[in-house]
């Protein structure tokens, strides 16, 4: 509903006042009441209710409401911005309301969101988008490509800065996509929300490939296949609640510490149940989540893009009250091991929580990369070492524990000593060896199994030698005896040893030597 901005002045006091709570009431309707019916038969909140549900009452500040413009007279111009409070953490959100002219974006939209990123970089606050956009406004052409462009630059000028947290609540097309993907963490809602640079039409007639937008570009699509998201959603509802629980580990920029909250679980619990998580055959898997969760905080355990490359859980927690990263290898998928996806998607966390002074904890469990062509030609040297390079470039304090595997470079690559762990424990069922039994006899025995006389000689010497390089090698102590592990402990101390040494680390303070940036392997 556009207002008429004549005849506002030569008024009364207070009747200008009346007139301003008048034109406040009416820019707050959007698109008009249809069009919020619309909204909402499209199982879609609009701008404002959402804003209502992340924001603590009565704690939002408005900017530029009355921002108009000639291809959109409706105040606001289709994106609600300004700042507020979630659970008292000062944040800055911009909110797009699809009821008005779908969201588009044009010159006047980007410039209220390019506003509210720059204020948010100079107070030193996470920014909050929440995108329901069918893209850039037609109306206004290459002006509001312009006005993307702007958007872009300010994210990637953010980025390491403060906090960057993208909603996505709707359509999100085209170039579109690109400050999402730009920002730290993107969260969609299933079945309501879409993300794609060209839309099912357009692949139709390219390639003759028939695709729902669901299948193409829905939550389960980038949270599972393609990683592009992190979080998914059932509705809009739980998606806001997974922010708020995500800025409750976050600074509110990177010359801030993560917020301290003690819930009083005690710092010195033993877990009786660790000393059993381990199973007496290497080859069973188990539960790493369960590991870590008994080891952090009560309740605290809060897991990053859990639908992507589960063999590698990447998660926030608390750890005596202080926010922790986890990294951690799950013997359960893929046996843990380390693949293209699960190298990229550690290397992201380990650099976002390295930007913002969050300590590092690995749990490793890996007997080594994934094996195989299709690894190798897509490229597993390259993606693998994001993971190495993101390791060995963290200044935050990072600890280790090694509950089984730790084989051959994965041992190198996973927070070792040499890559700048500064706490590294290892169960006493620790295996720190260049590679397992089996791999291992058939290279350095093979001459001595290649004279056996037959078959039952050679797998009656191929065991006896299996065990023997077991008892030699597959264990513990020789990394602990060269000083790569600080200290073998009794499973049941994970947690008292854990937070023992991130307060010992509390004040780590490391400088990389000075250079315009690093070449990370992309
Ligand atoms: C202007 C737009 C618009 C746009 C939607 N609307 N997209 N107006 N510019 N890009 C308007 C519609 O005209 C309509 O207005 C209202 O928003 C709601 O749209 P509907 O189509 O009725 O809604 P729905 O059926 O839910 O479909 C939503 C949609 C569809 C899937 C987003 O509107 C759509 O395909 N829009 C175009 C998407 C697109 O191709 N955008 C450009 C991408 S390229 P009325 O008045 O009828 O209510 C891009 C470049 C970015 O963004 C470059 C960055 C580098």
């Amino acid at each position: 509903m556009a207002l008429n901005y004549r005849d506002l002045g030569g008024d009364s006091t207070q009747r200008r006042i009346q007139k301003l709570k008048e034109l406040h009431e009416r820019a707050s309707q959007g698109g008009g009441l249809e069009a919020i019916d619309k909204q909402h038969e499209r199982r879609k909140l609009t701008a404002r209710e959402r804003l209502d549900l992340l924001l603590d009452i009565d704690s939002f500040q408005e900017v530029g409401k009355f921002v108009s413009s000639k291809s959109n007279p409706i105040p606001g111009d289709g994106v609600v911005t300004g700042f507020g409070t979630v659970n008292g953490q000062r944040i800055g959100v911009y909110s797009q309301d699809f009821t008005v002219m779908g969201g588009s974006l044009g010159r006047s939209h980007a410039d209220k969101i390019c506003k509210i990123q720059d204020a948010c970089v100079a107070a030193g606050i996470p920014l909050i988008g929440i995108n329901d956009s069918g893209g850039a406004r037609i109306q206004e052409g290459v002006v509001s490509l312009g006005g993307y462009a702007d958007i872009f630059y300010r994210n990637v000028l953010a980025s390491g800065v403060i906090p960057q947290i993208s909603a996505i609540m709707g359509p999100c097309a085209g170039g579109a996509v690109y400050s999402p993907a730009l920002t730290d963490f993107v969260f969609m809602v299933r079945e309501t929300s879409f993300m794609f640079l060209t839309g099912p039409d357009v692949i139709k007639e390219v390639l003759n490939e028939d695709v729902t937008f669901e299948e193409l570009g829905g939550a389960i699509t980038h949270n599972q296949k393609s990683g592009v998201a992190h979080m998914s959603a059932k509705n809009e509802l739980e998606c806001i609640q997974q922010i708020k629980r995500l800025l409750s580990f976050l600074p509110g920029n990177n010359l801030e510490d993560p917020p301290f909250l003690d819930i009083g679980d005690p710092v010195n619990r033993r877990e009786e149940k660790l000393a059993s998580m381990v199973p007496d055959d290497p080859n069973k898997p188990y539960d790493m989540k369960e590991v870590i969760n008994l080891v952090v905080d009560r309740d605290s355990f809060f897991e990053i893009q859990p639908l992507y490359a589960p063999n590698m859980i990447t998660a926030f927690a608390r750890l005596g009250g202080h926010v922790i990263g986890i990294i951690a290898n799950q013997p359960r998928e893929l046996a843990g091991c380390l693949d293209i996806n699960g190298s990229v998607k550690g290397a992201r966390f380990i650099r976002f929580c390295d930007a913002f002074n969050i300590p590092i904890v690995t749990f490793q469990d890996v007997p080594g990369f994934l094996p195989g062509t299709n690894q190798e030609w897509l490229g597993i040297i390259k993606h693998g070492a994001k993971l190495l390079y993101a390791y060995c470039e963290a200044t935050v304090p990072l600890l280790n524990v090694t509950t089984r595997k730790s084989y051959g470079g994965a041992y190198c690559v996973m927070s070792s000593k040499q890559v700048g762990g500064d706490w590294n424990l290892a169960w006493p069922t620790g295996e720190i060896a260049v590679m397992g039994a089996k791999g291992a006899v058939k290279i350095i025995k093979r001459k001595e199994l290649a004279a056996a006389k037959n078959q039952k000689d050679k797998a009656e010497l191929t065991k006896k030698l299996e065990d023997e390089y077991k008892a030699d090698f597959l264990h513990p102590y020789l990394a602990a005896e060269v000083g790569y592990m600080d200290d073998i402990i009794d499973p049941r101390d994970t947690r008292p040893k854990l937070i023992s040494g991130l307060e010992m680390l509390k004040n780590k303070s490391l400088q990389l030597p000075r250079r315009k940036h690093g070449n990370v392997p992309l």
